[in-house]
């Protein structure tokens, strides 16, 4: 379990925060004993994160920017890897399988994927936001 640390997990940027922020409570609401709970836990956070990656790509295209081909290929990714956990759940050694993805595989791709693509969307969209309302001034 991880909770939201905000030296580690915070971007500064207050829309993907609060999506991270979001993420971050669902995934601490599971109980890893109950295989209801995580299922119910697992089809949550899909569609929680179908949104959140969706808000995050319409920054992305709204901004221009430039790394979103190998970012939305990295959502779409994690996407149909918990589809497929969750379509395969049924079965004893599908839960088993849901489960350790649950626990061990998302919360480090989370902290991997914040540290690494999500902040330097983050930092990209800070640096547009500074020179448009640096333009602003001058034209004021
Ligand atoms: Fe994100
Ligand atoms: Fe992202």
């Amino acid at each position: 379990m991880k909770k939201f640390e905000a030296n580690k997990h915070s971007l500064n940027y207050e829309k993907m925060d609060t999506l991270h922020k979001e993420f971050l409570d669902i995934y601490n609401s599971v109980d890893l004993n109950s295989k209801d709970s995580i299922n119910s836990k697992a089809m949550e956070l899909l569609e929680h994160t179908k949104i959140h990656f969706l808000e995050e790509e319409k920054l992305m295209d709204r901004y221009d920017y430039p790394r979103s081909r190998e970012h939305k290929e990295e959502h779409n990714k994690v996407l149909s890897e918990l589809r497929f956990f969750i379509d395969k759940s049924h079965s004893i050694f599908g839960m088993n399988i849901l489960k350790s993805y649950f626990a061990e595989k998302l919360p480090y791709w989370f902290d991997y994927h914040l540290a690494s693509m999500d902040s330097d969307l983050a930092a990209y969209l800070k640096n547009v936001n500074l020179k448009s309302s640096k333009k602003q001034q001058e034209v004021n």
